[in-house]
């Protein structure tokens, strides 16, 4: 960061727009400079004259204003701040970043940027509680976008609810915890991550594996990443994209997770939510083995290694913080806590997988943390996301008294 914080604030077009002035005001009383863009629907709310009066410069608005790309592209534009900032962020404009759309400038600035995004949504309260609302604010978060408000309150529609707009002193606040790295309490952290099943070879055509789905691995990935950790994220075969910002490896069989772990020690804390198969085949066969004997194959079986239990009791690089997860289906807790005593973990998580829960592919969980000393705290089911950043929090805390 230079002495001067540059924000790129982009107003949506919303009743709150009004509140970006005094926003700007404040700021720049704050000592930080603004580069403003408005998208068409803002300019019906306020005009870009006041916006420009206040941020001591130009106004952005059309994404193919030509007079605009020669003096600065809209990638330069989205690069050169140190931080972007949305408010109000419409929920039409929080579904075009969720959705990855660039129509205009202010969407295509927050498709190309770099640096780290914090919007202020506002929105009737309805429109903030709707199904796809709220899908697209998991995705924001996922994609580590950071979040300032809404508040509830009395709404300039007259309705009552949440969907108000942070005020310019709560945004402001964010804006300087977020530049001085305030909300990144694992920064210079190093974890390790695994995650989705392994695929344990039969022949080349065929493999033993499981229904993990890696949502929960992968979210809590991108949590420690949006909390500054440096995350190597080990993962089996997965039908999700890399969470931002971490390193992702990928990897088959439980050997293969195995070896990328051990190459990614030494780490502050290590997390594994992988449901890494027991057994592997004992040999692969070389050639796609074919019907037509006598009898059906048998499979011998071996056990793969235990990769959480042998990082917490790794001789020269135990990680200071081991968490495992126990995917039971009856008994959860008693399982579990054996589990923890068993592996030579510090935290287990558990949580139940039996039929009916959901918890294999779906997008919520119900957790049981577990530690040493033989607290539990019962969470409540939550998305994964947000069991991921209650996971990554106590962590956070963990780390920073230990
Ligand atoms: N785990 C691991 N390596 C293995 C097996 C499990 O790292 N070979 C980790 C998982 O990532 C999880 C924890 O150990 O964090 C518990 O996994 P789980 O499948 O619940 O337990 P198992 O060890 O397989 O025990 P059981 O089959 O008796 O339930």
């Amino acid at each position: 960061m230079g002495q001067v914080s540059r924000l790129l604030l982009v107003i949506g077009g919303g009743i709150a727009a009004y509140k970006c002035l005094e926003l700007i005001r404040r700021g720049r009383e704050r000592g930080l400079a603004f580069r403003c863009v408005m998208t068409a629907a803002a300019g019906q709310f306020v005009t870009p004259l006041s916006v420009a009066s206040l941020a001591g410069d130009k106004v952005y608005g059309e994404l193919f204003s030509l007079t605009d790309e020669a003096e600065m592209g809209h990638i330069r534009l989205s690069r050169e701040a140190d931080l972007v900032v949305v408010a109000p962020a419409t929920a039409d404009l929080m579904a075009k970043m969720a959705g990855g759309l660039a129509d205009d400038l202010a969407s295509t600035l927050l498709l190309a940027t770099d640096k780290p995004v914090l919007i202020a949504p506002a929105m009737n309260p309805m429109m903030w509680n709707h199904a796809a609302t709220r899908r697209n604010v998991e995705r924001l978060r996922a994609d580590g976008i950071r979040f300032v408000g809404p508040n509830p309150g009395d709404m300039a529609c007259g309705e009552v609810g949440a969907g108000r707009m942070a005020e310019p002193a709560e945004i402001l606040a964010a804006i300087e915890g977020l530049l001085a790295g305030g909300d990144r309490p694992l920064r210079g952290r190093r974890a390790l991550m695994t995650s989705g099943p392994t695929r344990e070879a039969i022949d080349p055509v065929r493999y033993l594996t499981n229904h993990s789905s890696g949502k929960q691995g992968h979210a809590i990935a991108a949590a420690l990443a949006a909390a500054g950790a440096e995350v190597t994220l080990v993962t089996g075969p997965v039908d999700l994209a890399d969470p931002p910002g971490v390193r992702a490896v990928r990897v088959e069989s439980a050997l293969d997770m195995r070896r990328a772990c051990e190459a990614a020690l030494p780490v502050d804390v290590a997390v594994f939510a992988a449901a890494v198969a027991d057994w592997r085949p004992d040999g692969v066969a070389l050639q796609k083995i074919k019907k037509g004997h006598d009898a059906a194959p048998v499979l011998q079986l071996v056990e793969n290694p235990d990769i959480l239990r042998e990082v917490a009791n790794h001789p020269t690089a135990r990680p200071r913080l081991v968490v495992g997860f126990a995917a039971e289906t009856e008994h959860v807790e008693a399982h579990a806590r054996a589990k923890l005593a068993r592996k030579g973990c510090d935290w287990i998580l558990a949580n139940d997988v039996g039929p009916g829960t959901g918890t294999f592919g779906g997008d919520s969980n119900r957790l049981l943390l577990i530690r040493r000393d033989g607290q539990a705290e019962a969470w409540p089911q939550t998305s994964k996301a947000e069991a991921a950043r209650r996971l990554v929090a106590e962590i956070a805390r963990e780390l920073a008294h230990g």
